[in-house]
This record gives structure tokens, C-alpha cells and sequence, in this order.
């Protein structure tokens, strides 16, 4: 890096401390302080539309529930891009071994990125959704009102941007670093992600194409190239917790990649069973996705192996408690509870119920969110200027981990509950019921849902308050 950009660095001793072996990976910390404040404006939002299920008219007209859920789900997954972008910044000049190819970009970026969100967040509360996608081009290239894919085509076109430049940035500090398989591996993960979001330009006016495609991103995704940078991004704190030898950890990486690619890629399958496409993806999608279960679990294994591996007692307790939690959730949240529906004559009676939503919380929570929060755990005590935090602070952390983790169990099984109702009085019964009938007795459940949020909302105002207690050192 030229001498002009490392000038570029804030130099305040708030970001550029001793812990850090270079100095722009700095740049990773308003990354993680935005994705932390992005959810918590995820779970108030989900607290909304909580409530909105046996409150119907709560809020409304201001903030109805299909906005406050697009709002939901749309924060859920940019605060899990700047999680992941942060952990970029950090992990790829440390397994190069040398600065950041330009941290200023990465700060440019940074700001567009937040500013673009935080612009779209008030357009979809403050605009009827047909008047913003009027006024953002959606006429020019229809992309908008597709689930999780709802942004107008500016801010799509702005992810791509901030994609390529983050992209570019990474790859040219690697081209020129040191290669590792964890490097490798979460540069691979990470231009998948912006290649399959491409797809989420292709809208067919034919519905069956159009969910086709849709697929390739919501799905590819999650089980294909989010996986690797999961796997990535817990083999690099595995490395750093327990003094494991890379050797061991980087076979443990390959196998779980490999093993990901192989079942989820025609794994997609388990969307098709009734969109229109032909009948031999009931087969196809049935028997590889069944399999998508085996690399979560080799996760799991991986996390405790070297946990019990391990060469030393790293003073962050609260990250490694963090990265083998993210191993057994993962594999329950997307490996146990998205097989209990994945078999197509299964899915036949599930699909589209509260089961999937019962799967979706505790598979994006389980995988995705704790990855990041263990990535989080474990850099920021070092962004801050301290090898971990203080006794007093970890302990708070950990509590936080075990009220947010039990309080995502309370919600899935809640709409597990929940679905069994639904599945046996409208879907199995001899005379079914119809959809609202049905929902009147499954309020109860609703209800529990709700009080589960309110602990996860607790639990995170906890996490929240760990930055911010002092006390000894533990190390
Ligand atoms: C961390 C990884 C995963 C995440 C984040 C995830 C998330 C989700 C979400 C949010 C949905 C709902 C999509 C929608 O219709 O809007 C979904 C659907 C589904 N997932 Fe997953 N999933 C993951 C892994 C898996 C795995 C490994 C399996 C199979 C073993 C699986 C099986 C399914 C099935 C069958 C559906 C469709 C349910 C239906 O027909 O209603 N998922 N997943
Ligand atoms: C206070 C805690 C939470 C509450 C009360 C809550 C509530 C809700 C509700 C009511 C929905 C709409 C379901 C529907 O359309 O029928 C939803 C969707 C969703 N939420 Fe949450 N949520 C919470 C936390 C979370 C967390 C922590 C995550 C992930 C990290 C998450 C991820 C999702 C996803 C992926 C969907 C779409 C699921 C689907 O289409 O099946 N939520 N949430
Ligand atoms: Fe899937």
C-alpha cells in the first residue's frame, strides 16, 4: 500500500492500536458498528409485525405489516452484508499479510453503502411501495416486489457498486498476498454472493421462470456460497482461538465446501416441486437436499473438534462460546428444521407454512447472524486495543448469547407449534378449514412468538451493553 493511503487512516488511537497487525484493517470497525445497529432495527421491526399477527390493526395506516416486514427482512440481510463485508476488511489482509490494497475506498464505501440503506429503509416507510418504484426506474427494468429482492433498481444497481468496489479491493490486496485456503475460500464465497445477486436483475414476465431465477439468488445463496463464507469466517476464528495447526483446520474447510457445493447447488430443487417445472426435480430436489443437512453438521464437528484440539486457553472466551454455538445452531436451524420439510411429499403438506418461517428464523439466526457476531466477538476486543474484553464484560456476553440463542428457540418452536396446527386442521383434515380459520387457533402460539421476541430483543440490548462495561482485564 502506497504511503498516501495509509496516511488516508484515521489515526486517532481509537482505531489504530497495537492489536492489530495492520494497520487498515481498521477500516472493519464502522462495518461492524452499522451491521450491530442495522439489527437492532431488524428486531424492532419484527416485534412489529409480531404483534401485528393477533393485533391486525397496529400501526396502521402508518406502517402496515407487508411494509414492516419487507423493512424486516431487508435489514436483516444488509446488516448481514456489512457483517460480512467487515469481516472481509479484517480477515483478508491478516491471512495475506500485508495492508489493505486502498482502506480509503473502503471507508468510501462504507458511506455509500450506509447512505444508500438508510435511503431505502425511509423509502419503503415513507412511500406507498407503487409511487417509489415509479420514481426509482422500476418502469425502465421492472426488478421490484419480489421477496427479499424488493429494493428499487437504484439501490440494486448501488449494491452492485459497492459489491465491485469491496470486490476489487479484497482481490487486489490477495493477488499480491500471501494465499491461504481461508482466504481463498471466503474470496470465493464473496463473488458468488455478487454474481448469483445479478439474478435478482432477471424478472421474466413468466411467473414460472420468474421464481425460477428468484431461487438463484434467495437459495444459492444461503445453502451454496454464504456456506462458504460461513465456513471461511469460522475456520479463520477457530485458527486464532485455538492455536489448532491450519493444516488440520484448512482439510476440515475443504471437505465442508466441498460437501456444500455438491448438495446444495441441486439442492434448489426443493423450490421447484410446485412452480411449473418439470416433475423430475420432486426426485432431484428431494434426495440432494436431504443431503444439505451433512456439511452444517460437519460444521459442528469441526467447531467442538478443535475447540477440544485446542493449544491454548485464548483469553476470549465469549468468542469461541460464540463460534461453537454458531456450529449447532446452524445445524439445527438449517440442517434438522429445513429437512423436517425438504422431502417433497413432505413439503407437499408444509410448503408455505409456519414451518418454513419456524426454519427461517432459527437457520439465518443460527448460521448467518452468529457467524457474524462470532467474527465480531472476536475483533473487536483487538479493533478496540485489547487482546479481550474484561471479565465483567464477557460475562455479560455470554448471557446475551444464551438469552438471544434460547429466545430464537422459543420462536422456532413456537411456529413449529404453530405449524402442526396449521398443517393438520387446513392441509390433513378429513374437512379442512380454511387459511383464517385456521388462524384463529393458532393465536396462542402467535402470542408465545411475541413474548420470545421480547426476550431476543432483551437479549440484544444486552450484547449491546457488553461494549460498553469496563472493568479487569482477564488476560
Ligand atoms: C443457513 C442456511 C439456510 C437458511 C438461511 C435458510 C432460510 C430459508 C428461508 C428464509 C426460507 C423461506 C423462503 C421463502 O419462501 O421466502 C427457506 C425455505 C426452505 N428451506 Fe431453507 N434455509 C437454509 C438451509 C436449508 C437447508 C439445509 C434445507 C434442507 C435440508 C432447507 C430447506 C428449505 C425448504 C424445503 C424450504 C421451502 C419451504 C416451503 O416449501 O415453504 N433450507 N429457507
Ligand atoms: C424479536 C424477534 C423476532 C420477531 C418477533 C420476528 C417476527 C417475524 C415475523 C412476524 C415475520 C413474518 C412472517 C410471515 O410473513 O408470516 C418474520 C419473517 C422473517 N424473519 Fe423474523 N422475527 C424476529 C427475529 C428475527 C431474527 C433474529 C431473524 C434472523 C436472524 C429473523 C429472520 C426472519 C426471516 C428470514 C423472515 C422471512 C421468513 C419467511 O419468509 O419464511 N427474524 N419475522
Ligand atoms: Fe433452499
Amino acid at each position: 500500500m502506497s504511503n498516501a493511503t495509509v496516511a488516508a487512516l484515521p489515526a486517532s488511537k481509537a482505531t489504530v492500536n497495537d492489536q492489530i497487525k495492520y494497520r487498515s484493517q481498521a477500516v472493519a470497525k464502522p462495518y461492524f458498528v452499522a451491521a450491530i445497529g442495522l439489527f437492532i432495527g431488524q428486531i424492532l421491526f419484527g416485534l412489529i409485525i409480531g404483534l401485528q399477527y393477533f393485533k391486525g390493526d397496529f400501526l396502521f395506516p402508518a406502517i402496515p405489516f407487508g411494509t414492516a416486514r419487507m423493512v424486516h427482512t431487508n435489514l436483516l440481510i444488509v446488516w448481514l452484508l456489512f457483517g460480512f463485508m467487515g469481516a472481509g476488511y479484517f480477515l483478508i489482509p491478516e491471512e495475506c499479510e500485508r495492508e489493505l490494497y486502498s482502506p480509503k475506498l473502503a471507508i468510501i464505501t462504507f458511506w455509500v453503502f450506509l447512505v444508500a440503506g438508510a435511503l431505502t429503509i425511509l423509502g419503503y416507510l415513507g412511500l406507498p411501495y407503487n409511487v417509489l418504484a415509479h420514481l426509482t426506474g422500476n418502469d425502465l427494468l421492472p426488478t421490484m416486489g419480489r421477496g427479499y429482492l424488493e429494493q428499487p433498481l437504484i439501490t440494486k444497481v448501488g449494491i452492485v457498486l459497492v459489491a465491485l468496489s469491496f470486490l476489487f479491493n479484497l482481490s487486489m490486496t490477495l493477488l499480491s498476498g500471501r494465499k491461504t485456503s481461508i482466504s481463498i475460500v471466503m474470496m470465493l464465497g464473496l463473488w458468488g454472493l455478487a454474481i448469483f445477486f445479478l439474478f435478482s436483475f432477471v424478472n421474466p414476465n413468466n411467473l414460472v421462470l420468474d421464481k425460477y431465477f428468484w431461487w438463484w439468488v434467495v437459495h444459492l445463496w444461503v445453502e451454496g456460497v454464504w456456506e462458504l463464507i460461513m465456513g471461511a469466517m469460522l475456520a479463520f476464528v477457530l485458527v486464532k482461538v485455538t492455536g489448532v495447526d491450519r493444516e488440520i483446520i484448512e482439510k476440515w474447510l475443504y471437505l465442508i465446501i466441498a460437501m456444500t457445493l455438491i448438495t446444495g447447488i441441486i439442492g434448489t430443487g426443493h423450490h421447484y416441486f410446485w412452480i411449473g417445472t418439470p416433475g423430475y426435480w420432486q426426485l432431484l430436489g428431494s434426495v440432494f437436499s436431504a443431503l444439505e443437512p451433512v456439511p452444517f453438521f460437519m460444521m459442528t464437528v469441526f467447531a467442538f473438534n478443535m475447540v477440544k484440539r485446542r493449544r491454548r486457553e485464548h483469553p476470549n472466551q465469549a468468542a469461541t462460546l460464540w463460534a461453537l454455538g454458531t456450529g449447532v445452531m446452524s445445524f439445527l436451524g438449517a440442517g434438522v428444521w429445513g429437512f423436517l420439510g425438504t422431502l417433497s411429499v413432505v413439503n407437499y403438506y408444509t410448503h408455505g407454512t409456519q414451518l418454513t418461517a419456524a426454519h427461517g428464523h432459527m437457520a439465518f439466526y443460527g448460521a448467518y447472524a452468529m457467524v457474524v457476531l462470532t467474527m465480531i466477538s472476536y475483533t473487536m476486543p483487538l479493533l478496540r486495543g485489547r487482546e479481550a474484553n474484561s471479565a465483567a464484560a464477557q460475562k455479560l456476553e455470554k448471557t446475551a448469547f444464551w438469552v438471544m440463542t434460547l429466545a430464537i428457540v422459543g420462536i422456532t418452536l413456537s411456529l413449529t407449534a404453530a405449524a402442526v396446527t396449521q398443517v393438520s386442521l387446513q392441509r390433513l383434515s378429513a374437512a379442512p378449514l380454511s387459511f383464517m380459520e385456521t388462524q384463529q387457533h393458532i393465536m396462542p402460539m402467535y402470542w408465545a412468538r411475541f413474548g420470545f421476541g421480547l426476550c431476543f430483543f432483551t437479549g440484544l440490548m444486552m450484547y449491546v451493553t457488553s461494549f460498553f462495561v469496563t472493568g479487569k482485564r482477564e488476560s
